[in-house]
């Protein structure tokens, strides 16, 4: 399918999904709502033409990530040239179906363009390049995006800042940065630093611990740590650990999410595996319900038909809530009798 025609079939899906929107309280996105949190999927924006997909989208949830529309690639193919094409797509579904946006990324090592690893600048230069592309794209979705992940990934498996692209090119004070000019470019946005095996205790979640406190011992408007989830049944952290850790998080005053979460099984799935899969689901759920100031979950897409799983991880697959022809999973059901439980929702949630 052409681009054309793929923007075409969007327009038409954000429209015909409008008019079934009242259908929307029958998934889990109103039962979230009840237990005091969002719940949230990555989108494929070029499968949103896929009326069956984007139908799913809008009855299970309230917040959606673009999957690779909103990062630097896409973004700014060219130096100086922006390109929202996708990302408007994207912004323009959400608020079709009263989702809330969060957008990503917009500092991290991956996914950047040629001309940018590539090319030879100066410190002052890749300075004036971020604080261009930041500013541009944030003032873009002001009041429409509501959450930033203004920077992902900045710390290594040991717990030490993690050597960059940006921190190569800018040196260290490059998270401060980002974070002060998102800040001036949407003063309302919430802003995230968000990381992979960090989420329950080790020594990459202290080092995340230890960056974010010194971000906010500066004064840097970080108001949330995005804890990825993306593992296996073999390799999640203990969800007692997972929040715990967000309690100490909450404790220097930041937000958390569960940002990415997806359980890879190896291929064919058994029974059994999807049975512990909706174990895990379960248990990470339930630990950002403990923690007020957990405010949403999302996973890293809604079915295995778009999930980036088997072509990162050969062999491994069936990671996500719903099946490729769109059918909930046990660990559908384990979330959603866990939501329906939740009971009165969250003290002090907005
Ligand atoms: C992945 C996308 O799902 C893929 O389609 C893309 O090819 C590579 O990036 N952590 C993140 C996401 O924060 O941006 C990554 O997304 C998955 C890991």
């Amino acid at each position: 399918m052409s681009w054309r025609i793929t923007m075409m079939a969007i327009a038409s899906a954000v429209a015909c999904t409008t008019a079934t929107f009242a259908l929307a309280a029958d998934g889990v996105r109103s039962l979230a709502h009840t237990a005091g949190i969002h719940f949230g999927t990555a989108v494929n924006v070029e499968a949103l033409g896929d009326a069956p997909y984007s139908r799913l989208l809008a009855r299970e949830f309230d917040l959606v990530t673009p999957e690779n529309a909103m990062k630097f690639s896409v973004i700014q193919p060219e130096r100086g040239r922006f390109d929202f094409t996708q990302a408007d797509a994207l912004v323009a579904f959400a608020e079709a179906h009263a989702m809330q946006v969060n957008g990503h990324v917009l500092v991290w090592d991956q996914q950047l363009p040629d001309w940018l690893t590539q090319g030879h600048f100066s410190s002052d230069e890749l300075k004036a390049i971020l604080r261009e592309h930041i500013q541009t794209v944030v003032a873009r979705y002001r009041g429409r995006v509501a959450s930033w992940d203004v920077a992902a990934e900045a710390v290594g498996e040991d717990g030490k800042p993690r050597e960059t692209f940006w921190s190569r090119g800018i040196g260290p004070d490059y998270l401060a940065l980002a974070f002060r000019w998102a800040h001036e470019s949407d003063p309302q946005a919430r802003l995230r630093y968000n990381d992979y095996g960090g989420e329950g205790a080790g020594a990459k979640s202290d080092g995340i611990y230890t960056l974010v406190a010194d971000l906010r011992t500066h004064r840097v408007p970080i108001d949330a740590v995005g804890l990825q989830m993306h593992v296996s049944l073999n390799d999640a952290p203990r969800a007692e650990d997972v929040r715990i850790n967000m309690k100490r998080l909450a404790a220097l005053g930041l937000q958390t999410d569960i940002t990415e979460m997806d359980v890879m099984l190896s291929m064919p799935a058994s029974r059994a595996a999807l049975r512990k899969q909706a174990v895990l689901y379960g248990a990470m759920l339930q630990a950002c319900l403990a923690v007020p100031q957990c405010r949403s979950f999302s996973t890293w897409g809604a079915t295995d038909r778009y999930s980036w799983i088997p072509e990162f991880f050969p062999g491994q697959d069936a990671a996500l809530l719903f099946d490729a022809d769109g059918r909930a999973k046990p660990a559908y059901y384990s979330v959603r009798r866990l939501l329906q439980h939740a009971g009165r929702g969250k003290a002090g949630r907005p």
